[in-house]
């Protein structure tokens, strides 16, 4: 039976006493639609409306300063401009009956002068082995500057502010980016933090910002709308972590007692010790998103891969491409209908409907009972 998959079960976000109608959770995905001062657009508002059915959206990752901004295009949430451009977003979602947290991410050395106007910051300053992208193209990385203790503790401020922004433009939450080789993750892996002072060396000097970061993000908003993504043995944007096995159990255990709204997985492997390990020592409700195939999503949308980690103790899951590509996904799997699959992906960074607002819906089942696409 199509409609049987675990996946469609109610949940809870317990921290917030939130219901929610499924444990699908929208992962949050950068898609360079907002205007070019980071201020959200109407468009935004549809995509995300389009979405609405899953349990759980989380919106794409937003600067808090200028400084922290990566590429062109993304989303800000650091002026009233980008609060007033959000509200319109969680307004959109709310009326089509969904949920919604805010991701928030400071680039680090992911970013170039052209893009934010500033030479970024990170906590050494080894630059990104990459190109960046940039409104005059691909551009070699720039050699950010190393942050200074004051820099360190005005971003970790911006946070804070961008989270108060945040809950003012009607998110439920924040989630805080420490994933995915910006700022935070450079700071928690060695061969991006080569610092000699209280944030480097030792694992517990590497995680002392991102408990910083958390600490004053959920002082801003409540420790019980406040996740925290993290991406254990990630290799994209130059990432080399010397000691995941030891550095995420001990950071996570530094989390763990805060009452925070979850802990999030990027490409979790129930299969791999260090996942059940995480599983174990996080009181609180585990977001898992799968590791499913780079170059296509699944003909089933994540089902299996996402089942498998609920069996595992994963909480909800998080799907990126699947939910991109079928704004109706939570549909799909109740009618065990086919996938859109994913189209170009160029169209997902470029801007405009196209790629974006225009991935077909299913139509709605015929009276009768009978469905016209089925
Ligand atoms: C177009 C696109 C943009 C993304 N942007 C973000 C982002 O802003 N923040 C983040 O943490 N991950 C981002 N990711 C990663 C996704 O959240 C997710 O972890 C990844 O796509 C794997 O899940 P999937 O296989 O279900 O797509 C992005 C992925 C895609 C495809």
């Amino acid at each position: 039976m199509p409609n049987e998959t675990p996946l469609l079960a109610p949940a809870r976000l317990p921290s917030l006493g939130l219901d929610l109608p499924n444990r699908l959770v929208m992962a949050p995905m950068t898609r360079n639609r907002a205007a070019a001062d980071g201020t959200p657009t109407p468009l935004m508002a549809t995509y995300y409306a389009q979405r609405a059915t899953a349990g759980l959206l989380i919106a794409e990752a937003s600067t808090p300063n200028a400084v922290g901004q990566t590429y062109p295009d993304i989303a800000a949430i650091h002026r009233p401009a980008h609060v007033a451009g959000w509200r319109q977003v969680t307004d959109a979602v709310h009326v089509a009956g969904g949920r919604m947290f805010l991701q928030i991410q400071h680039g680090g050395r992911v970013g170039h002068p052209d893009n934010s106007g500033h030479i970024p910051l990170a906590p050494s300053p080894i630059p990104l082995p990459d190109t960046v992208f940039t409104p005059k193209g691909h551009q070699k990385a720039v050699v950010p500057r190393e942050m200074s203790v004051a820099d360190i503790r005005s971003t970790v401020a911006d946070f804070a502010a961008a989270a108060r922004n945040a809950l003012e433009a009607g998110f439920a939450g924040v989630e805080v980016h420490a994933a995915n080789g910006y700022l935070l993750h450079q700071f928690l892996s060695s061969n991006t933090n080569r610092r000699h002072d209280q944030y480097g060396g030792t694992v517990t000097g590497r995680i002392r910002f991102v408990r910083e970061v958390v600490a004053a993000v959920a002082d801003a908003v409540g420790p019980e709308r406040v996740g925290v993504r993290i991406s254990p043995y990630f290799t994209g944007n130059g990432m080399h972590e010397s000691d995941t096995e030891t550095l995420y159990p001990a950071l996570v255990a530094a989390l763990a007692d805060r009452g925070l709204a979850y802990l999030h997985l990027v490409r979790a492997d129930a299969g791999l010790p260090l996942f059940q390990q995480l599983r174990d020592a996080w009181p609180g409700t585990l977001i898992a998103n799968p590791a499913l195939p780079r170059d296509a999503i699944p003909a089933d949308g994540g089902r299996a891969a996402g089942e498998r980690l609920l069996t595992a103790g994963a909480d909800l899951i998080a799907l990126g491409r699947p939910i991109l590509a079928n704004p109706d996904l939570v549909d799909r799997l109740r009618r065990g209908a086919p996938m859109n699959p994913v189209r170009d992906r160029y169209l997902m960074y470029v801007g405009g409907a196209t790629g974006y607002t225009d991935y077909p819906a299913l139509s709605p089942p015929a009276p009768g009972g009978f469905r016209r696409d089925s």
